[in-house]
Parts: C-alpha cells; sequence; structure tokens
C-alpha cells in the first residue's frame, strides 16, 4: 500500500554522476574526502562510464585535472585538454547512448583556482572571462559535448556561450547553467578532487551567490533562461530545498539540483562511525531533492543508487 501511494521517486534516469579524470596519470587515484570516487585516467574513465550505462546512468558530467595550470586556464579550451580528449574517447565508444556533459569553468585550469581571469587589483574580470568561456564551449562542442554546463558565475556567461555555440553550428549543444549556485563551504572536498586551492586564501564570494539570498537566487535563474539556459541548476542542494522548490514553480525548463562533495561526504563520514545508516540517509537525500522538485539530480551517488536498483536493494 505505501508503494502505491507514495508521492515521489528517484529513478536512475534521473541522475548524472560527476567523473574526474586527471591527465597524466597511469592509475586511478583516490580522493580521501571522497570515499569511492577517484579521479580517473583516459583509461579507466572509459570503462566506468561504460559500466555506469550498463547499469542504467544514462549521464555523466566530466571535470578535468590537468597536468599542468595557467593564468588563463588554457588546458579548458585546448583542443587537446585532458576533458575534450575525454570526450572524444566517450563519443566514439557509445556514441548517442550516454549524455556527455561537460563542466564549464577554469578553475581546475588556472594557477590561482579563480572560476575566471585575474586582474591586476585581484578581482576577477567578468568580461575577459567570458570569452574564455566561449573559447572553452566550442572546444567541448567540437570534441563532442552534448550540453556545456558553465558554473563560473560570470554574469552573462550563457548568452555568450550560447552565441558562440550557435554561430558555429552547433545550435544542438544543449546549456546547463549553473544558475543559483552559492558560495558554500561543501565545495571543500571537489576541491581537493580537482588540486584547487584558491590564491592568498581567497574566496568566491565576488561571483557565487550569498547564502543569505533567496530572492537573488530566482533572479540569477530567471536571467539564465533569458539568455538561452536549457536546463537551470542549484547547487548545493540539501541547504537550498527552498531555492529548489521556489524555482521548479516558476521556471518551465528542467530543472537540475547539485548534490555536492561536501553533502556526499558528510554522509560517508558519519556512516564510517556507525553514526547514521548511510545507504538510508543516501536515499532520503535524493528523494528530498525530488520531492523539492528537481527533475535531475547530479550525485556521487549515482552509481552506487544505480547498483541498489539492479540488486533489490531500492525499489524503483
Ligand atoms: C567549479 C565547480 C565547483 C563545483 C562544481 N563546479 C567548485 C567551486 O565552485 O568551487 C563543486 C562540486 C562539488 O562540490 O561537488 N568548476
Amino acid at each position: 500500500m505505501r508503494e502505491l501511494v507514495a508521492e515521489h521517486h528517484v529513478r536512475v534516469n534521473d541522475l548524472v554522476a560527476p567523473l574526474f579524470v586527471r591527465e597524466g596519470i597511469d592509475e586511478p587515484r583516490p580522493i580521501a574526502s571522497l570515499p569511492g570516487v577517484v579521479q580517473h585516467t583516459s583509461t579507466s574513465l572509459r570503462a566506468e562510464v561504460a559500466a555506469l550505462a550498463e547499469l542504467g546512468v544514462r549521464a555523466v558530467i566530466l571535470f578535468g585535472v590537468p597536468a599542468s595550470k595557467d593564468a588563463t586556464g588554457s588546458g579548458a579550451y585546448d583542443p587537446a585538454g585532458i576533458v575534450q580528449v575525454a570526450l572524444r574517447d566517450l563519443r566514439d565508444d557509445l556514441g548517442d547512448d550516454v549524455v556527455v556533459m561537460a563542466d564549464l569553468c577554469v578553475d581546475e585550469y588556472t594557477d590561482h583556482g579563480h572560476c575566471g581571469i585575474v586582474a591586476a587589483d585581484g578581482t576577477v574580470d567578468n568580461d575577459a572571462t567570458l570569452e574564455i568561456y566561449a573559447r572553452a564551449a566550442l572546444a567541448q562542442a567540437e570534441a563532442g559535448a552534448q550540453v556545456v554546463a558553465p558554473s563560473g558565475m560570470m554574469d552573462g556567461q550563457v548568452a555568450v556561450i550560447r552565441e558562440a555555440l550557435d554561430s558555429a553550428g552547433f545550435a544542438d549543444v544543449a546549456v546547463m547553467a549553473y544558475a543559483a549556485k552559492f558560495a558554500s563551504a561543501l565545495y571543500g572536498p571537489f576541491r581537493d578532487a580537482v588540486d584547487v586551492s584558491i590564491a592568498g586564501g581567497g574566496d568566491r564570494k565576488g561571483y557565487q551567490q550569498d547564502f543569505r539570498n533567496a530572492r537573488e537566487a530566482q533572479f540569477e535563474i530567471e536571467l539564465d533562461v533569458a539568455e538561452g539556459a536549457d536546463i537551470v541548476m542549484v547547487k548545493p542542494a540539501l541547504a537550498y530545498l527552498d531555492v529548489i522548490a521556489e524555482a521548479s514553480a516558476r521556471v518551465d525548463v528542467p530543472l537540475a539540483a547539485y548534490h555536492v562533495s561536501g553533502e556526499y561526504a558528510m554522509i560517508h563520514a558519519a556512516a564510517e562511525r556507525g553514526w547514521i545508516d548511510g545507504d538510508a540517509v543516501a536515499l532520503e537525500h535524493l528523494t528530498a531533492i525530488k520531492r523539492a522538485g528537481a527533475d535531475i539530480v547530479l550525485t556521487y551517488f549515482a552509481r552506487w543508487f544505480a547498483e541498489s536498483v539492479a540488486n533489490g536493494r531500492i525499489a524503483s
């Protein structure tokens, strides 16, 4: 009876698996603060995406860790950059069976760790950064990305990327905008995963949102829809369920939520101590994100969830 009347469900088809690929390594490297998540080699990434597809996880988002970093993050738009290589490999292997998304930002590629070009006064130059984002979008689309996902929170980024894609013949490449992305302390383990530390102990409060502001989040989402976003995202997820719920009532494009690295790490850390049942909490959290109104959930639990469905531990 409970199954019959249950209102909300997580489906494997709702999930996007975030994956890290690192240039110049021979073996996958574990990420201490993200148990079960690794920095992949180009080869192990291909095997992981094939295994995910087999389990029914049909969407992945790629993050690159380059061998060397520089001031403009050139690895993000170099056709031979690590993510562009991975995109080509995955499209060769899987064609259209899997939606391959590319995170579009430069923080993994810059030596200062910011999401943009840093001006002489130490602030991030919004408009100079937009030019770099347009180049990265084209490099990703040329390499086969079906979705580009700008995560840098520069003003006007969606419009510039959409225009660059359209004028180069990539009208079919979708833009998933990190639209309401908060300056959150929950990204800590991710920065370990991509070897990023922000120069001078800086932060991203100049471009990411203040977590005290909810109306501003809806404004950011509306701007991205107006600029041509095909999917909009709220990030992180659990501390922002109110923002997700409000956005799902307001917008007509698909809504994504990112259950981020810190959210995943907290569940693992408490479960390891025997303080919570990690699997039960993970399912509760993913369901809450869906219940709030997200259509799509980016989560490091994607593989675990699909395996749990496959072996009957989770009903779906
Ligand atoms: C920026 C980016 C970040 C995350 C996704 N894209 C880090 C940041 O903004 O500092 C965080 C994801 C997570 O914590 O799981 N390229």
